[in-house]
């Protein structure tokens, strides 16, 4: 496994570090302030009062100079950190050779296609060929067209607190009124079930866990008559909802989705946009459940420093697509393509998938023995380094912290050198999802300083 030592070398020394009295300082304020004039804000970072000018590793730097510690890994993306020596030198060499070949066959796009396979989950492993797509909601747009397609049907399943991307079909299986209200109406066909949120679940549960209730209410939906979803095509699941609230359900509820799809003849796509890549523990996160996904959405940590996302698919599904259906201008860049193997190998060689599990489970014990003595937290969970704390007003009442206490929050942490970015559908859950590149010894300055701001909040 790589060493701490190494690990440090990926990142700049001595963070974190504010030299403004206060953030965002005069050169981040001004670029902040005139930003609005140019570029529209509706971006997911638009509101958030930082500027990056250079990023090393797990580190980053403001335009004033400051020196913060990631935490948020541009929301998981930066999978081996940034500007990683191996990263730099395969942009370099392959940007020499070939950038761009605009959808035709390219020698690392094959590679890549073949490197995926390797690494797919069981029942996809060396079974699977993979389509690319330049985000995650290009993924998620394939993903549904090829399900409808393979299966000749319709309807899709998602679920409430889903995020999925902000096109066409990606938004319509989202939820989230900020990425809906005023831009319907959507794509029909869309169904919305509960997850398995147990901390806000709003209904009894009896003596059944959520993933119980969850899995068997999916399985009534589709194999019952008269619900109206007679006519699905695809479930589409997060396997640890991100945007929703960082929830990591337990395997059960994903066994009983998938036994459900399989007597309705739906196909279960596992979207590991977010958690997939090692975040979790697992290079998929659906391996913590052992059911097998017919398809799977990725994106973000694949490519880290350049866009790469897209779909693998079960072959013999594949198979069934129409050739030259779905071309795509930008879609496996050969530098992209280099950049995603590159993070694979160094992922792989560095062992982080395992150190993701060991040093998750160090900052979530932690974190949840210090909630004991904050009453802020209200429940504080996770995976891996996928990693949610629910910040609360009153515990026992579960009222979601607010507005304002997030801002302090977020700010406090700011001002203190640390990059943590909220989530939730309350917006009241801090994600800690650092690049698996940070050290041992960041990780626990992150936290100190976290549990610091949150004692004074
Ligand atoms: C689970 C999931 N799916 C899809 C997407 C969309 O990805 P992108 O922002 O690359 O379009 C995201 C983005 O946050 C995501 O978390």
């Amino acid at each position: 496994m790589i060493t701490e030592q190494e690990l440090a070398e990926l990142s700049f020394a001595d963070a974190p570090k504010i030299i403004t009295d206060g953030v965002p300082g005069p050169k981040a304020a001004e670029l902040l302030a005139e930003a609005p004039e140019f570029e529209s804000m509706t971006r997911g970072g638009g509101g958030f009062p930082l500027v990056f000018d250079v990023g090393k590793g797990v580190t980053v730097k403001d335009p004033d100079g400051n020196l913060y510690i990631d935490v948020s890994a541009g929301v998981g993306v930066s999978s081996v950190g940034r500007s990683h020596p191996r990263v730099i030198e395969a942009i370099k060499r392959q940007s020499q050779i070939l950038t761009h070949a605009s959808d035709i066959s390219n020698t690392r796009r094959g590679e890549l296609a073949k490197k995926i396979a390797s690494i797919a989950p069981p029942g996809l492993r060396n079974n699977c060929i993979s389509y690319f797509t330049q985000s995650g909601s290009g993924a998620l747009e394939c993903a549904i067209k090829f399900a409808r397609r393979v299966t000749g049907r319709n309807q899709i399943l998602a679920f409430h607190g889903a995020y999925h991307g902000v096109w066409a079909a990606s938004n319509a299986i989202t939820t989230g009124d900020q990425y809906r209200r005023g831009y319907g109406p959507f794509m029909g066909g869309v169904i919305h079930a509960p997850y398995p949120y147990a901390y806000r679940f709003p209904l009894p549960l009896g003596d059944k866990s959520c993933e119980e209730v969850c899995g068997d209410y999916v399985d009534y939906l589709l194999n019952t008559p008269y619900t109206a979803a007679d006519d699905v095509a695809a479930v589409i699941v997060e396997p640890v909802q991100g945007e929703g609230g960082y929830v990591p359900p337990a395997p059960e509820f994903f066994l009983k989705v998938k036994a459900a799809c399989e007597k309705h003849g739906a196909l279960f796509v596992a979207d590991e946009v977010q958690a997939g890549t090692g975040r979790t523990g697992k290079m998929w996160s659906i391996e913590h459940s052992g059911v097998e996904p017919d398809l799977i959405t990725f994106g973000k940590g694949m490519g880290g420093d350049l866009p790469m996302a897209g779909v693998i698919m079960r072959k013999d599904l594949a198979q069934q697509l129409d050739d030259m259906s779905q071309p795509q201008t930008f879609a496996a860049n050969a530098v992209s393509s280099a950049v995603t193997m590159t993070n694979i190998d160094v992922i792989q060689e560095g062992e982080l998938v395992t150190r993701a599990a060991q040093l998750g489970k160090e900052v979530l014990d932690r974190v949840q023995a210090a909630s004991e003595n904050l009453p802020i937290i209200g429940e504080a969970r996770g995976r891996g380094l996928m990693i949610g704390i629910e910040l609360v007003k009153d515990r026992e009442t579960r009222e979601p912290a607010d507005g304002d206490m997030m801002m302090k929050v977020v700010m406090g942490l700011l001002a203190n050198g640390i990059i943590m970015v909220p989530c939730g559908r309350n917006g009241n859950v801090l994600r800690l999802m650092p690049s698996l590149t940070i050290t041992r010894d960041y990780m626990n300055k992150a936290v100190d300083i976290l549990l610091d701001v949150l004692g004074t909040v």
